[in-house]
């Protein structure tokens, strides 16, 4: 694998899925890596390292899109949802209401965040396999439109609805189409915790039917992540519209239909995903052709990205420190993160591109392997990769990590999280303060017994 040689001279302006580095990156007169209009070096020395960077730019170029091409292909109402577990904080959420998107939590944690963010209730969807009492609560009392899962929901919105004030809701199910990253199966029945069986949908749309307190207005699945074929999304609208029909004639006023997220990016030069908008075109013809099928009226579509919304317009900044030689086996580069900023490659052995950030277009490669610093010998971010002759101080950048990274990050080794910084016109704001090691106690309690009598 080769380090970013130059900077994607065929960059796809308005699919950030389709470039591993953001839309923005330019190489300065003095050949360094800029982003935003911000060189990177400048961002890693003023707010320290590991520094996560989202370019202002490719995100809402990357929400307009998505805008765009359901205006331009699909002819009934459409409203895209963040998939937030993606990457959730504040400022993240307001910018994408700005855009006119809505959001889908899993936790009360990602509902606040949202709410404060700017994000109507109305515009939210909340999803999660074992929602707590307090969770449904919570996003009831805010106007959230809750997925149902399974039975337990139902349960516990008996107690939390009420018939003068129906919860709205959309029933998840398990549509029998597995998706893997660059193949898929179809199958009667899918062994997932999430969603009703198929087998068990009409039985429960005849159960809420009875209930006054349950608003079912959409129905909802979701195959898969980080896929690059559009053949599943068209087989899922089919195997949506049959349900969509069976709710209708059971006397549900369903009218939303929510296709999930799944859409591919490019991490490594070898992923060719297809972009946001044939991506819309390909799922806005299938379901109107299966709407036309089936003579139903066209729902309101729904699909909920997360990592082809967020993933490319996220860089992170490490520092280079020691250095260790293994002969005739590997050159290993220590830097100042790793596995608790970005788990990704330690849990799916996920590949990702990098480049030095003053030396963008060094091309002296030597193999290295660029390893995390936590006690673990699998922290390795980048594996036998092609870098330009580095050393001790410099600064590199992986692309790619504006999804699944903060989100999944953790206080491995007790490792603060870094910042986050938003940078668009050569002007750049802290989006995220720094975690200090002292946050990390804020939690803590140390019982009387355990403090030292003397
Ligand atoms: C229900 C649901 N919707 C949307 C998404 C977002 O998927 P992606 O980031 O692949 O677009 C996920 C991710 O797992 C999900 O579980």
């Amino acid at each position: 694998m080769l380090g970013l040689k130059a900077f994607e001279p065929n960059r796809d302006i308005a699919s950030p899925n389709r470039n591993i580095a953001p839309i923005s990156s330019e190489i300065s007169e003095s050949k360094k890596l800029l982003v935003g209009g911000c060189q990177l070096s400048e961002l890693a020395k003023k707010y320290g390292t590991p520094l996560y960077v989202v370019d202002e730019l490719t995100l809402r170029t990357a929400c307009k899109t998505y805008m765009n091409s359901l205006k331009k292909h699909y002819p009934g109402d459409s409203l895209p949802l963040f998939a937030s577990k993606a990457n959730s904080s504040l400022a993240i959420c307001a910018l994408i209401a700005s855009e006119g998107f809505g959001l889908d939590a899993v936790s009360e944690g990602e509902l606040l965040t949202a709410l404060k963010g700017g994000v109507k209730g109305k515009n939210i969807v909340f999803h999660g396999n074992n929602k707590s009492y307090a969770e449904l609560d919570f996003a009831y009392k805010n106007n959230v439109t809750i997925v149902l899962d399974n039975n337990h929901d139902i349960q516990l919105l008996k107690k939390i609805a009420s018939d003068k004030k129906p919860a709205k809701l959309m029933l998840r199910f398990t549509p029998g189409i597995e998706c893997h990253t660059h193949e898929y199966i179809r199958t009667g029945h899918l062994d997932s915790k999430f969603g009703f069986d198929p087998d068990e949908v009409k039985s429960v749309l005849e159960q809420l039917k009875k209930y006054k307190w349950a608003n079912l207005t959409g129905l909802h699945a979701h195959i898969g992540s980080q896929i690059f074929e559009v053949q599943p999304h068209i087989d899922l609208a089919g195997v949506m519209a049959d349900t969509f029909r069976l709710a209708k004639e059971i006397g549900h006023p369903i009218a939303d239909l929510n296709i999930g997220g799944g859409l591919g990016i490019k991490y490594v030069a070898s992923d060719d995903p297809p972009s946001i908008d044939k991506w819309i075109e390909v799922i806005s013809r299938a379901v109107v052709k299966a709407c036309e099928e089936k003579n139903l009226d066209l729902p309101r579509l729904m699909c909920e990205p997360g990592r082809s919304l967020v993933a490319n317009s996220g860089i992170t900044i490490y520092k280079i420190g020691a250095k260790k030689i293994v002969p005739g086996i590997r050159t290993y580069f220590s830097v100042d993160g790793g596995m608790s900023d970005n788990p990704r490659p330690i849990t799916y052995q996920s590949l990702y591109s990098a480049c030095l950030v003053d030396k963008p277009l060094d091309s002296n490669f030597e193999k290295v392997t660029i390893a995390g610093k936590h006690c673990e010998s699998g922290d390795v971010l980048l594996n036998d990769f092609f870098l330009p002759s580095c050393e001790s101080g410099d600064f590199l950048a992986v692309f790619g990590t504006g999804a699944y990274n903060y989100s999944m990050s953790s206080n491995y080794n007790r490792i603060p999280r870094p910042a986050t910084v938003m940078v668009g016109e050569g002007c750049v704001e802290l989006i995220q303060k720094r975690e200090l090691p002292e946050d990390l106690l804020q939690l803590d309690v140390l019982p009387d017994r355990f403090i030292a009598k003397n």
